[in-house]
C-alpha cells in the first residue's frame, strides 16, 4: 500500500534533495469535502541534516579517538573474559566515550562463537539502555559446554597501537575478521568497529536493500526501518544487521593447497569456496560503509554483540543462524500458496465480486482476494466503510468465496485514529478501548504522542509498554481483531506502515486533534495534480496502441503536473555535538544516511516515549517486529489451532517466526522485476522463506509485456501476488489477453509443483534450509556464480532463468554444476541440456509466454494435478518426475498434513529413491491421503525401456517411451494406487530388453 508514492518516485527520478520534497506545491483542491483539513506541508518537514558520509566537514572518528587497552584477561569455561579501559581522555566525537567496557568471548557452539563487548557499569555510569533485552529480542547462549575444542574458529586480541582482535579460521588459516588497524570507538551514541577484508570480496545480507545480491565493496547500508518506497540502496522496511562473507580458493597442486581468488579468470581449474556469516545482535539505527578493503560498522546505541558462524557452506550459516538467533520460519497453510490478486483503489465489494468474477471467466486460478486500505471507514482500523464495504454484503461476499474454497485478506495499519474529542459523532470505540488500557505511545511529558496517517491524527501502539510495564496493549489488539472478526470473516492479515510511518514530524496533533480529520501533505494517486503516467521502458514499442493513447491523456495532464521548483540546498545544516551525561535523542550528533534526512521525518520521533520509560531512540526498530509478534498471537487466540498467515511490511532479525515479508512499494519497471530476485534470495539468507513482490509492479501503470514476464517470474516465489497502486491502470493478470496465456502457463507449473513447494517450504521451516536458493548456495565451487542473481533455484530441484528485458526473445543463463557432472532437463520437453561447459552463459529460448524452467538431475519431484484453487489441487491424483543424475540416481521426499494445523495430530514424509532400473517410494508416518497415482515420468534413462512392473504386478499397458528423448511415461497406475498413492510402500521398476 501506498504512500506518497509517486511524489517520492519522482524525486528518485531526479535525484531531488529529500527536505524539497514536501515544499511541492499543494493547492487545496480535495477530492473530498472541503472541510477536510490538509496538514501543511512543512508539518513533515524536519531539521536540515546532512548525512555524516557525505559531509565534508565530518571528521573520522579513527583520526581522532585512541581505542581501549585489555587487561583483567581469564579464562573462563567456553571462553575469556577482559576489562576494556579507554586509552587517554577519549575523543567523544558523537558520543560521550564509555570509559570502561568487558569482553566476552564465549564459544557457543561447534560452529558459532559470540564475542560481545559492553560497558561494564551498566545503569551507573551509563543508563541501560546499552543492553538489548533478551525478552524482547532472544540472546543466543551455550548450547554445548565442550564445544571449545571442536570449533574452527580461533580468537586472538593484541593490545598494539590499542585492543583488537582477529576471529581466524583454523583449518585454513584465513582471518575472516580483524579489527586490528582501526581504533575501537565506543560511545554512548556512537559506536565504531570493523574488519578489514580481502581482496574483491563476495558480501551478502545486511537489509533491507533494494541492491543486486552481492553487495560489492562500494556501499553504505544504513538501517533505519523507514516508509520509503522501495529506492535503489536507500534505507527501506526491514532491519537485519548480518552478512555472509563467502571466500573462493584455487585448489592447486598435489597437496590440493589452497590460494585465494579473488577473480575466477580460469574457469577449468578447480576451486573451493568457504562461507561464514557474522551477525550483530543491535537494534539500533546505524550503518555499515562497505569500502574496497574493509568494513565498518556504527550503531548509535546497543552493544557490540557479535555471532561468528563458520559454515563453512551458506546453507551451514543461514540454517545456524535460525536455529540459535532468529528462531525458524512457521509452517503456511497450503492455500496461501496460491495465487493472491490485491490493488489499492478497489472501490467496493461489487468491484471485489467482479475481480473473482473474471478471474473465473477466463479460468485463471485466483487463491485470494485482498482489499487494501480502501474497504475502512476513513482509513479506520477494524471498521468498514457503511456505504462502500457495508459488513452484511460483506459477510455474503466472504462467505460465497469460502464456499470455493477461496479467501479474503484486508489490510491492517499501525497507527490508529484519535478521535475529535469535540465532536461526539466522531467516536472511535478501538481508539477509546486502546487507551483504556494504557495502549498508546507517549510524549516524553507524558501527554499521548499524536502523529498523522491515512485517518488523519494517530496514536501509535506501545508494544514495549506490554514488555516493561503492564499496559494492555497486546490484549487490546488481540480482542480489536477478534472483535473485527465477528464482522469480517478474514483469513489473515496484511500489515503496513509499520516502520512506524507518520505523515508529520513530532507530535503533531497535540494541540490540534480538533481539525480531524487530516489528509495528508502530499497528493493521494489519481487526485487532482496528481496524474503521473509512468509507464515501463519500451512501452511504446509493444504496447503501441495503449501507448497512444496513455501520451495523448499524458499530455493533457501535463501541465498540473509540472515539476515543483528545485530549491537551493541551503547550507546550513543542523549539527549537534555531545553533551556530557546526556544524549542528543532526536538529533544524534552521528547522523546517518537516511532517506528523509531528519530521523523524525515520515515517521514517529526519536523521543516518543514508552509506558515505563524507554525510548523510539532505541526501539525504533522494533515497532515493526512487535506488531507482527501481537498480531500473530491474536489470530492465535482467535484461531488456536490454526497456522497464522501474516505478511508484513517492516521487520526485525527474528520477525520471520511470525510473518511473511513482501518486497514493498516496488514499481511498475523491469528493473523492479530484476529486483525482486535479488530482495527474495536476501529474504532467504535472513530466515523469510515466505516471500514475494507486487507483481507487475505497485507504483506506475504496468504494460502487457512486463506483467506477462512478470506474472510468470512471482509464479516461482513462495509469496505470489499481483497488487498495484490507486490511480494506475488496471493489471490483473486478465487485462491483457497475453497475460492470461503466460499467466495460465506458469500457474499450471506453480500448481503442479505445490506438493514439490510446499515440501520444500516444510523444510525450511523445520530445518532453516531455504526454499528460494541462489546458484552460488547450491554450487559453492564455483566463483563466477557469486554474481548471479538474474536466476534462481526453487528448492534443490527446479532452476528458473526468467526473461528480464523489455523486448528480449532469448535470455542469456547458466547451467550451475555441469562442469562436475550435474544434468539439467527442460522442464517443457524433458529434454538433457547438452553441450554447456561450466561457466558459460548461453542463450537459452525465451519468446513473451514462455519461462526457462529446468529441473536437475538427482531429484524426484512430487506433483499433483494444477487446478483452480489449493483445495481442488490438493484433492487431485499425484505424479512423480524421477529426473536421473549423471550417475543414474535420484531421490526426494514429500511432506503431507491437513495444510492447516499449527500442531498437525498427522503427518506423512514420502522417501523417494531411484535408480537406472527402479523407483521406490517409502511412505513414514500417519496422514492418510486418498489420492491416486496417476503418472510418474522417468527421465535421463541410458537406453529403451521394455518392460514395467508395479509392485510386483507386470504393468501391461499404460506406458509409453519416447526412445529419442530416453523418456519413459507411466500412466496406468491408478488402478493399482486406488486406496491411496502412499498408504505403503511402492515399488517400480523397469527392465531394458
Ligand atoms: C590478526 O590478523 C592480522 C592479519 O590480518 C595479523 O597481522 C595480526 O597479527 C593478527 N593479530 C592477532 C592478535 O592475531
Ligand atoms: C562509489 O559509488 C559512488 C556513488 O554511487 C560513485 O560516485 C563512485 O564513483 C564509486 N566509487 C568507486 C571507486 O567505484
Amino acid at each position: 500500500m501506498a504512500r506518497r508514492v509517486s511524489i517520492v518516485f519522482l524525486a528518485a527520478l531526479l535525484g531531488w534533495f529529500a527536505g524539497v520534497l514536501s515544499q511541492s506545491p499543494t493547492t487545496t483542491t480535495d477530492t473530498r469535502a472541503d472541510t477536510v483539513f490538509t496538514l501543511p506541508p512543512n508539518a513533515d518537514v524536519g531539521l536540515p541534516v546532512i548525512p555524516n558520509i557525505q559531509d565534508p566537514l565530518a571528521i573520522d572518528p579513527q583520526s581522532v579517538c585512541t581505542g581501549y587497552k585489555a587487561s583483567k584477561v581469564r579464562n573462563v569455561s567456553n571462553g575469556i573474559t577482559a576489562d576494556l579501559s579507554l586509552i587517554g581522555e577519549g575523543c567523544n566525537l558523537y558520543g560521550n566515550d564509555v570509559k570502561d567496557l568487558t569482553l566476552v568471548v564465549e564459544y557457543q557452539a561447534a560452529d558459532r562463537l559470540h564475542v560481545e563487548i559492553m560497558p561494564k557499569y551498566i545503569g551507573k555510569e551509563n543508563s541501560s539502555w546499552f543492553i538489548l533485552p533478551g525478552e524482547l529480542i532472544p540472546k543466543p547462549g551455550v548450547d554445548d559446554k565442550d564445544c571449545t575444542s571442536k570449533s574452527d574458529l580461533a580468537f586472538s586480541w593484541s593490545n598494539r597501537p590499542s585492543f583488537s582482535f582477529n576471529v581466524t579460521r583454523k583449518s585454513t588459516g584465513d582471518v575472516l575478521f580483524t579489527t586490528m588497524g582501526a581504533h575501537l570507538v565506543y560511545e554512548d551514541q556512537f559506536i565504531e568497529f570493523g574488519s578489514s577484508l580481502p581482496e574483491n570480496y563476495n558480501l551478502y545480507g545486511l537489509g533491507e536493500v533494494i541492491h543486486g545480491l552481492r553487495l560489492g565493496n562500494n556501499l553504505t547500508r544504513t538501517l533505519f526501518n523507514a516508509d520509503v518506497g522501495d529506492i535503489i540502496d536507500a534505507n527501506i522496511y526491514g532491519h537485519h544487521p548480518i552478512y555472509y562473507d563467502t571466500r573462493y580458493f584455487k585448489v592447486g597442486g598435489k597437496s590440493e593447497k589452497l590460494t585465494y581468488a579473488p577473480k575466477a579468470t580460469d574457469k577449468s581449474a578447480k576451486y573451493k569456496s568457504y562461507t561464514h556469516g557474522v551477525f550483530n545482535r543491535n537494534v539500533h539505527n546505524q550503518e555499515v560503509l562497505l569500502k574496497e578493503s574493509n568494513i565498518t560498522w556504527r550503531a548509535l546505541g546497543g552493544t557490540i554483540d557479535l555471532y561468528f558462524y563458520e559454515g563453512p557452506t551458506q546453507d551451514k550459516v543461514t540454517k545456524s543462524y535460525q536455529r540459535s538467533a532468529i528462531g525458524l520460519p512457521p509452517m503456511q497453510q497450503l492455500w496461501t500458496f496460491g495465487f493472491h490478486q490485491c490493488r489499492w483503489g478497489y472501490k467496493n465489494w461489487k468491484e471485489l465480486q467482479s475481480v473473482v468474477d473474471s478471474f473465473k471467466k477466463f479460468e485463471i486460478p485466483l487463491e485470494t482476494i485482498w482489499t487494501d486500505i480502501d474497504y475502512m471507514n476513513q482509513y479506520r482500523n477494524f471498521e468498514n466503510d457503511h456505504v462502500q464495504f457495508p459488513y452484511g454484503e460483506g459477510a455474503r461476499f466472504i462467505s460465497k468465496i469460502h464456499d470455493n474454497n477461496q479467501h479474503y485478506i484486508p489490510i491492517v495499519d499501525s497507527a490508529i485514529y484519535i478521535p475529535n474529542p469535540d465532536n461526539a459523532s466522531d467516536g472511535y470505540p478501538t481508539y477509546d478501548r486502546g487507551a483504556k488500557e494504557n495502549s498508546f505511545m507517549l510524549n516524553p511529558d507524558g501527554s499521548t504522542y499524536i502523529g498523522a496517517v491515512w485517518p488523519g491524527y494517530t496514536v501509535y501502539p506501545d508494544w514495549l509498554g506490554a514488555l516493561f510495564n503492564s499496559t494492555g496493549t497486546n490484549k487490546w489488539w488481540s480482542s480489536e481483531i477478534s472483535t473485527y472478526h465477528e464482522k469480517i470473516k478474514f483469513d489473515g492479515i496484511w500489515i503496513d506502515m509499520s516502520e512506524v510511518s507518520s505523515f508529520c514530524v513530532g507530535s503533531c496533533g497535540s494541540k490540534n486533534t480538533i481539525l480531524n480529520p487530516v489528509h495528508p501533505s502530499f497528493k493521494l494517486p489519481g487526485e487532482p495534480g496528481n496524474k503521473i503516467f509512468d509507464y515501463p521502458e519500451g512501452f511504446n514499442i509493444t504496447n503501441a496502441t495503449e501507448a497512444a493513447s496513455a501520451s495523448a491523456a499524458a499530455s493533457s495532464q501535463s501541465a498540473a503536473a509540472s515539476p515543483a521548483a528545485t530549491s537551493s540546498i541551503s547550507a546550513l545544516y543542523h549539527r549537534t555535538t555531545p553533551t556530557p551525561g546526556a544524549r542528543n535523542i532526536n538529533w544524534p550528533p552521528y547522523t546517518i544516511n537516511n532517506f528523509a534526512g531528519d530521523l523524525g521525518v515520515h515517521a514517529v520521533s526519536p523521543n516518543a516515549t514508552h509506558h515505563g520509560g524507554t525510548q523510539e531512540y532505541d526501539f525504533h526498530n522494533v515497532f515493526g517486529h512487535q506488531i507482527l509478534n501481537a498480531t500473530y498471537h491474536a489470530l492465535l487466540d482467535l484461531f488456536p489451532t490454526k497456522r497464522p498467515f501474516i505478511i508484513g511490511r517492516s521487520q526485525l532479525f527474528g520477525s520471520s517466526k511470525w510473518a511473511g515479508h513482501w518486497g514493498g512499494d516496488n514499481y511498475s519497471l523491469w528493473s523492479y522485476m530484476f529486483f525482486s530476485i535479488p530482495q527474495a534470495l536476501s529474504y532467504s539468507l535472513f530466515g523469510f522463506p515466505m516471500f514475494g513482490v507486487d507483481t507487475c509492479g505497485f507504483a506506475g501503470n504496468a504494460d502487457m509485456e512486463l506483467c506477462s514476464r512478470w506474472m510468470q517470474l512471482s509464479a516461482f516465489f513462495p509469496f505470489y501476488r499481483n497488487h498495484n497502486a490507486a490511480g494506475g491502470i488496471s493489471q490483473e493478470p486478465y487485462v491483457w489477453s497475453e497475460v492470461i496465456k503466460a499467466s495460465k502457463i506458469a500457474m499450471k507449473i506453480r500448481y503442479a509443483l505445490l506438493p514439490y513447494m510446499y515440501t520444500t517450504f516444510y523444510l525450511s521451516h523445520s530445518t532453516g534450509s531455504t526454499t528460494m536458493r541462489a546458484l552460488a548456495w547450491d554450487f559453492p565451487d564455483e566463483p563466477w556464480l557469486a554474481n548471479a542473481d538474474r536466476q534462481f533455484l526453487l528448492g534443490d530441484a527446479v532452476l528458473v532463468t526468467p526473461c528480464l528485458e523489455q523486448g528480449a526473445t532469448t535470455v542469456k543463463g547458466l547451467f550451475p554444476g555441469v562442469g562436475s557432472g550435474t544434468v539439467w532437463y527442460d522442464w517443457y520437453n524433458l529434454s538433457a541440456i547438452t553441450g554447456v561447459t561450466a561457466g558459460q552463459n548461453v542463450t537459452i529460448d525465451a519468446p513473451l509466454g514462455h519461462i526457462p524452467v529446468f529441473v536437475k538431475g538427482g531429484n524426484v519431484v512430487p506433483l499433483q494435478q494444477p487446478r483452480m484453487t489449493i483445495a481442488d489441487t490438493r484433492k487431485s491424483s499425484w505424479s512423480l518426475l524421477a529426473a536421473l543424475d549423471g550417475k543414474g540416481k535420484a531421490g526426494g521426499g514429500l511432506y503431507l498434513d491437513d495444510g492447516e494445523s499449527l500442531v498437525p495430530n498427522a503427518t506423512t514424509w514420502v522417501d523417494f529413491s531411484a535408480t537406472e532400473t527402479s523407483l521406490k517410494a517409502v511412505p513414514s508416518g500417519n496422514f492418510t491421503d486418498m489420492n491416486m497415482l496417476a503418472n510418474v515420468t522417468i527421465i535421463g534413462l541410458p537406453e529403451r525401456v521394455h518392460g514395467v512392473q508395479f509392485d510386483g504386478v507386470e504393468v501391461k499397458s499404460g506406458w509409453t517411451m519416447d526412445g529419442d528423448s530416453k523418456v519413459l511415461t507411466i500412466t496406468g497406475l491408478a488402478a493399482y494406487t486406488v486406496d491411496g498413492a502412499w498408504n505403503k510402500e511402492r515399488n517400480l521398476s523397469w527392465r531394458f530388453e
